[in-house]
């Protein structure tokens, strides 16, 4: 297989998905949508306090109320394994196992009624008593609390040291020595969280909102001291993820529980602000930074020091180091990472977790060096590309990023700008323009792909992928076209059920790479068996394939996808308003499957770095621990009107590591957005925001800025 796109190979061909039918006309069914006769309504009840312990759940104050089924909680919810998680123990599914309130917004109860509205209803007049306990929801980078992490965190290792930072600063003749903040920020998935359970023949039977339903069934399983065989989830379409519905999330836990206390088909849907409180964000960061370098701009050294805050019943850290690992040389280089336990909600992964603050970070610095040594922000970078990846120090499967940087400057019409700040007016706005660069891993995980010949000509195939309006099941279409060498209109592919067989999730931009090598395999094996037959049996033939061994083999190299982002801006000097004026992505990111999906995804990611840039941050407030803002009303995101015509072009990146040659095109947009955005304020006006988001007072009072 290579890279190059033929005009009949389904591959690299731009295809609508093939459920946008379905979409459009409300045919396409989401887990809040599935019919069932027997249907009763599940309402979690959250904490209004943020640390303490409920004293009791009083459910005869709703018992007699219009249609209310039940209560449940901690003194008669089911027994939970507590040790169950992916890769850890995951304490955000063990819930109402106590009467412990870590946060506000935690589950305490779930009232069932016949209606949605009645056990709405009823979840509203529920009386809980609390025994509050002193709390704290307040990050800041010099909190004492601020320790290493204690766990073991997936990926690689989030902090590495190499060479002796502090001599290599110390003999460099330029310095840049800054803090840089992001807020909270959050996922906000338009469609909310819901689950519905049952027990059918003796199977715990779940339609979920998630990313991923093989390993939400084996995590659900585990937490239900149940079989694996005995849990099948199906998700077969789902409203935007984000790193949000990665998984098991509370209204899965709630509705199973449900189900097998009271024995009847149980729905949970979420509301806007229970998604806020229960399915995570990105934690707040601050990450302190200094570069070093010689006159020339060779960076000496690279030091990036990160905290951001968890919950007390997960430890999360934003792996804010996944940049630094990658992208620039230096002598001596160090990243680490501190995390604070507050009585705050569980922060989790959002699109491109760690990178995506953490190039807000690295690219500003790097902006500020290419000041401070007189040198062009590109022509910085092309001076410190590594020979091998800095964080481990082995070779580079490919990389392409000084190629994004080129074709990007040259689309861009980089070489004409004047380098100057705070000298170009337009009526009542100052203008600017900035680039940052960015990366963002190329992995590949195990999944179980079904091939299947039908008697009828047609191909079926199954896989349990997710299709979170990325186009997965389009993109997957094609990849299994190309390998049954027939054209897309005669395969079918059946996704999200856990019963497909062992599947990564759609998460970590692995999705495509991952499900389509798997896909490859099987329907490539398929034609080879069913090449010399005249006619397919009834019941057609199959092939399946699991790709765990081929995965392990692939070990984890370092493998990447590239970007160059570049901005303009115009900022209003009496309002403080930021407009984007324009926004160009170049990207190195392997072999595109569908052209159009993948446009979307990367223009997807972009406006998410546009929205974290000068709009989105959830405030917790200090004297009640809980959430001022959220809801979309309070939680501000890029609309219509704030994103410009946004320009995205790919190179030919061929890396076959991957025998697809698919490196993912999923969080690669949004890193080095904000940066590039925030660095083009700076040449608009002079002024360097080291906070986000971007917001009129800041713009305004630039003293505002100072990092908390
Ligand atoms: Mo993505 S944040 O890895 O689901």
């Amino acid at each position: 297989m290579t890279t190059t796109i033929s005009a009949t190979s389904p591959v690299g061909a731009v295809r609508t998905r093939v459920e946008a039918r379905a979409k459009v006309t409300g045919a396409a069914r989401y887990a809040a949508d599935v019919p069932y006769d027997d249907l009763v309504h599940g309402w979690a009840v959250m904490s209004t306090i943020p640390h303490g312990r409920v004293r009791a759940v009083r459910a005869d104050s709703v018992e007699s109320m219009p249609g209310v089924v039940g209560v449940l909680h901690h003194g008669n919810a089911p027994r939970l394994n507590r040790a169950a998680g992916w890769r850890a123990p995951d304490g955000t599914l063990y819930i109402l196992q106590d009467n412990e309130v870590p946060h506000a917004g935690w589950p305490v109860a779930l009232v069932l009624a016949q209606t949605l509205e009645q056990a709405r209803a009823a979840a509203e007049a529920l009386i809980v008593e609390y025994d509050k306990q002193p709390f704290d929801v307040t990050f800041s980078s010099d909190h004492p609390g601020l320790e290493t992490p204690e766990g073991s965190h997936p990926g690689p290792p989030l902090s590495v040291e190499h060479g002796d930072v502090e001599e290599e600063l110390a003999a460099s003749a330029v310095l840049v020595d800054q803090m840089y903040t992001t807020p909270e920020e959050h996922h906000v998935a338009i469609e909310p969280h819901a689950a519905t359970a049952r027990w059918e023949d003796g199977r715990l039977e779940l339609v979920d909102a998630n990313q991923g339903s093989f390993l939400t069934a084996r995590i659900l399983a585990e937490l239900f001291f149940l079989d694996p065989a005995a849990v099948r989830v199906r998700s077969e379409h789902v409203g935007g993820g984000f790193g949000g519905k990665a998984l098991v999330r509370p209204q899965a836990v709630l509705a199973a529980m449900a189900a097998t206390v009271f024995t009847r088909t149980v729905r949970v849907v979420l509301s806007r602000r229970q998604v806020f409180t229960l399915t995570g964000y990105r934690s707040p960061t601050a990450q302190w930074i200094r570069l070093g370098a010689d006159l020339d701009g060779r960076l000496r050294a690279i030091d990036h020091q990160s905290s951001s805050q968890t919950s007390t019943v997960l430890e999360f850290v934003e792996p804010t180091s996944a940049v630094t690992r990658v992208m620039y040389g230096s002598r001596a280089l160090r990243a680490t990472h501190k995390v604070v336990r507050l009585n705050v909600p569980s922060p989790r992964w959002m699109r491109a977790p760690g990178e995506a603050p953490g190039s807000f970070a690295l690219e500003s610095a790097m902006d500020e060096l290419a000041i401070a040594c007189g040198l062009d922000p590109i022509e910085l970078r092309v001076r410190n590309e590594p020979s091998v990846a800095p964080g481990s120090r082995r070779p580079f499967t490919s990389r392409n990023l000084l190629s994004c940087l080129s074709e990007g400057a040259r689309r861009f019409d980089w070489a004409a700008r004047d380098p100057r700040p705070g000298i170009r007016r337009d009526g009542r706005w100052l203008t600017g323009t900035g680039m940052a660069a960015g990366t963002y891993p190329g992995d590949t995980n195990f999944a179980t792909a079904t091939a299947t010949a039908e008697p009828d000509g047609g191909f079926t195939v199954r896989v349990a992928a997710a299709d979170i309006g990325q186009g997965a099941r389009t993109a997957l279409t094609q990849i299994a076209a190309e390998a049954l060498e027939v054209g897309t209109e005669r395969v079918q592919l059946l996704i999200a059920d856990s019963d497909f067989g062992p599947a990564i999730l759609a998460g970590h931009s692995w999705g495509t790479a991952s499900w389509g090598l798997a896909v490859t395999r099987a329907a490539t094996a398929l034609r080879q068996k069913t090449a010399h037959l005249r006619s397919i049996p009834t019941g057609g033939i199959s092939v399946k394939v699991d790709t765990t061994q081929e995965v392990q083999a692939m070990g984890h190299p370092e493998r990447h996808a590239y970007t160059a982002q570049f901005a303009e801006v115009a900022v209003d000097v009496g309002t403080g308003e930021v407009r984007v004026r324009r926004l160009l992505g170049t990207f190195a990111i392997g072999r595109v499957v569908n052209p159009l999906t993948v446009r979307s995804q990367l223009i997807g990611g972009m406006t998410m770095g546009l929205s974290m840039a000068l709009h989105e941050a959830g405030y917790m407030d200090p004297a009640f621990g809980t959430h001022i803002n959220a809801d979309l009303a309070g939680y501000h995101i890029a609309a219509h009107a704030d994103v410009p015509h946004i320009e995205v072009s790919w190179l030919d990146d061929e890396d076959l590591h991957n025998p697809t040659g698919i490196k993912g095109a999923g969080e690669i947009g949004i890193v080095g957005t904000a940066a590039a955005i925030a660095n083009a304020v700076w040449h608009a006006t002079g002024v360097r925001h080291r906070a986000l988001p971007i917001t009129p007072d800041r713009v305004l009072r630039p003293g505002s800025n100072a990092a908390k």
